[in-house]
C-alpha cells in the first residue's frame, strides 16, 4: 500500500464533536496500520483555548471511544498524540491569518513536512467561503512549494443557490483538483462494494437495465431522533440532510454506467451524468412525488418516546420533515420507465441502508401464484448497514406434491469474513485525500446538479405550506401514507437489523 507524502493536516474547527468522534480517531487508525508517514502532523484549531497537553488528552479520549483500532498500549497511543498540536484561533478574524501562517511555517519546519498542507473545515458552514479566501489571500493556496488541499464539511450549501455561489467563492481561490467535498457515504465499504458488484461480475451487468429491473428502492432508516442536533435538524429535514447527498449518490452509484477506468474523472462524469438525467419534479408534482413527515410521541416497550417537536432546539410548531419517501425517474436510455423509490427517517424501527433491486417477473406463470409474488422471488438486496452483506432472494419448489413455490435466500454477510478489517468511511477518505485521490470525493458539478433536483421540492414546501407533513408515531416506518407513493408496485420492504431476517420478527 502507498504512503502519502510528508504533510501537516489542519483542521479548523478542532474543538468540535467531529474531530473528536471522527477525525482524530480515524487518523489514529491509519497510524495504527502503518499507513501514515513519519513526517506528519495534525495541528488543531479553535476558538477554545486549550494547549498541546490538553488538546491530546481530550483526543486520547475520542481515539478509546471511538477508533476501531484499540491503542495497543500507552506507548503505542503516546507516540501519536506526539504527532497533535493546538492552536486557539478565530476563523472570523482575518487579523488572525497572518500570525497562523507563521505558526504553520513553523511547525512545517519542525516536523520536515516540506509545505504540503491539508486543511480541513470542520467549522460551521457560514465559514466555508471565509477560511478559504483567507488562506489564498495569505499564498496558502499555492502549490509551487507543495500541496494544498482543502477538505470541506457538509452540508454543501442549503439550496441550488448558496451551493453555486460556495462554490464560487472556493473556486476563487482553489482549483477544483485542491478541492474534497465529503459525502461520507462514499467512504463506506459497502458502498464501494456497490460498483465492484455491479462491475466484476459477468452477471448482473447485462440484467442491470430497464428490459430486466422493475423497480429500485433504497431505504436508510435510523431508530434514533434529532437527539442534541434539534437546533441544526430544524434548518435541514430530511430532504437536505440525507436525500440531496448520500441517497441521490446511491442512486447514482446503483444508476451509473462503468466508468471507463476507477479515477477520480471517469467515476465522478458518469456520477454526473445520472444526476443531469434526473427527470425534475415540477413544483405542482411534489405531492404527487414526495411525501413528508414527522415524528410524533410514542410509547414502545413502556417507554415514552418524544416527538420531534418536543427535542431541544427545535420549534414546537415545527413542520421540518423527520421521514420522506420519494418517487423517482432517471431519463436516459438504461433506466427509461423504471421508477426509484427512496425512503429515509429517524425514528424509524431499526437502523438500516439498503438497495433493493426488484426484477421484472417471468413473463408467464407456469406455477401459483399472482404476479405480485412471482416479482417478490427476485430481489437482489444490497446491504449497506448494519449486517452488511449481499442477499439474493428466488424461488424454489417446495418439496413434495405439486409444484409450489416458496421465497429462499442466497445472502453473504461480510461478517463471515475471517479477520477482515472493515474501515471506517472518514479513514478510507483521509487517506485517499492524503494520497490526493479525489474519486471517492464528490465534484463540484455533481453537488449542484443533485441540488438543482431537490430545489424545486424545497421551493413548493415554502411556497404552498398547505403540503402535507404527515405525523407517525416514532419507532414506526413512517406515515401510512408513504405505502401509496408506492402503491401499484406493491410495498415497500420491511428490512431487519439481521439481513436475512426479513419478514420475521424485528426487534424494535
Ligand atoms: C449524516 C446526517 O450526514 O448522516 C445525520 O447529518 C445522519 O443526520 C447520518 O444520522 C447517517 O449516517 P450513517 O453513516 O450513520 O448512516
Amino acid at each position: 500500500m502507498r504512503k502519502p507524502e510528508k504533510h501537516l493536516l489542519v483542521i479548523f474547527g478542532a474543538s468540535g464533536d467531529l474531530t473528536y468522534r471522527k477525525l482524530v480517531p480515524s487518523v489514529f487508525d491509519l497510524f495504527t496500520q502503518n499507513l501514515l508517514p513519519d513526517e506528519f502532523g495534525i495541528l488543531g484549531l479553535g476558538r477554545t483555548e486549550l494547549s498541546n497537553a490538553a488538546f491530546r488528552e481530550k483526543m486520547s479520549e475520542g481515539i478509546e471511544k471511538f477508533a476501531m483500532t484499540k491503542p495497543h498500549n500507552r506507548a503505542h497511543l503516546e507516540q501519536f498524540l506526539d504527532k497533535l498540536f493546538y492552536y486557539a484561533f478565530s476563523t472570523k478574524e482575518e487579523s488572525e491569518y497572518l500570525p497562523l501562517k507563521l505558526e504553520l511555517e513553523k511547525l512545517n519546519q519542525q516536523l520536515k513536512t516540506e509545505n504540503n498542507y491539508i486543511f480541513y473545515l470542520a467549522t460551521p458552514p457560514s465559514m466555508y467561503p471565509i477560511v478559504p479566501a483567507h488562506l489564498a489571500k495569505h499564498g496558502l493556496n499555492n502549490e509551487d512549494d507543495g500541496f494544498k488541499r482543502l477538505i470541506v464539511e457538509k452540508p454543501f450549501g442549503y439550496d441550488l443557490e448558496s451551493a453555486q455561489s460556495l462554490n464560487k467563492s472556493l473556486l476563487h481561490g482553489f482549483r477544483e483538483e485542491q478541492i474534497y467535498r465529503i459525502d461520507h457515504y462514499l467512504g463506506k465499504e459497502t458502498v464501494q462494494n456497490l460498483l465492484v458488484t455491479r462491475f466484476s461480475n459477468g452477471i448482473f451487468e447485462p440484467l442491470w437495465n430497464r428490459n430486466f429491473i422493475h423497480h429500485v428502492e433504497i431505504t436508510s432508516s435510523e431508530d434514533i431522533g434529532v437527539g442534541s442536533r434539534g437546533g441544526y435538524y430544524e434548518g435541514s429535514g430530511a430532504l437536505r440532510d440525507m436525500v440531496q447527498n448520500h441517497l441521490l449518490l446511491l442512486a447514482s452509484l446503483v444508476a451509473m454506467e462503468p466508468p471507463a477506468l476507477i479515477n477520480a474523472d471517469s467515476m465522478r462524469n458518469e456520477i454526473v451524468k445520472v444526476l443531469q438525467s434526473l427527470r425534475p419534479i415540477q413544483k405542482e408534482e411534489v405531492e404527487k412525488f414526495v411525501l413528508r413527515g414527522q415524528y410524533t410521541s410514542s410509547e414502545i416497550k413502556g417507554k415514552r418516546r418524544k416527538a420531534y417537536r418536543e427535542e431541544e432546539g427545535v420549534n414546537p410548531k415545527s413542520r421540518t420533515e423527520t421521514f420522506l419517501a420519494m418517487k423517482f425517474y432517471i431519463d436516459n436510455w438504461r433506466w427509461a420507465g423504471v421508477p426509484f423509490y427512496i425512503r429515509t427517517g429517524k425514528q424509524l424501527p431499526t437502523r438500516v441502508t439498503e438497495i433493493v433491486i426488484h426484477f421484472n417477473a417471468t413473463p408467464h406463470h407456469l406455477f401459483a401464484g399472482d404476479k405480485a409474488i412471482m416479482r417478490q422471488q427476485n430481489q437482489l438486496v444490497i446491504r449497506i448497514q448494519p449486517d452488511e452483506g449481499i442477499l439474493m432472494k428466488f424461488g424454489m419448489k417446495v418439496p413434495g406434491a405439486g409444484f409450489h413455490v416458496q421465497d429462499v435466500n442466497m445472502d453473504f454477510h461480510y461478517s463471515e469474513l475471517n479477520n477482515t478489517y472493515l474501515p471506517s468511511a472518514y479513514e478510507r477518505l483521509l487517506l485517499d485525500c492524503m494520497l490526493g485521490d479525489a474519486t471517492l470525493y464528490s465534484r463540484g458539478d455533481a453537488v449542484e446538479a443533485a441540488w438543482r433536483f431537490v430545489d424545486p421540492i424545497l421551493k413548493a414546501w415554502k411556497e404552498q405550506p398547505c403540503i402535507k407533513v404527515h405525523g407517525y408515531p416514532a419507532g414506526t416506518w413512517g406515515p401510512e401514507e408513504s405505502d401509496q407513493l408506492i402503491e401499484g408496485v406493491e410495498t415497500w420492504r420491511y428490512p431487519c437489523k439481521n439481513l436475512s431476517g426479513d419478514g420475521e420478527y424485528c426487534e424494535l
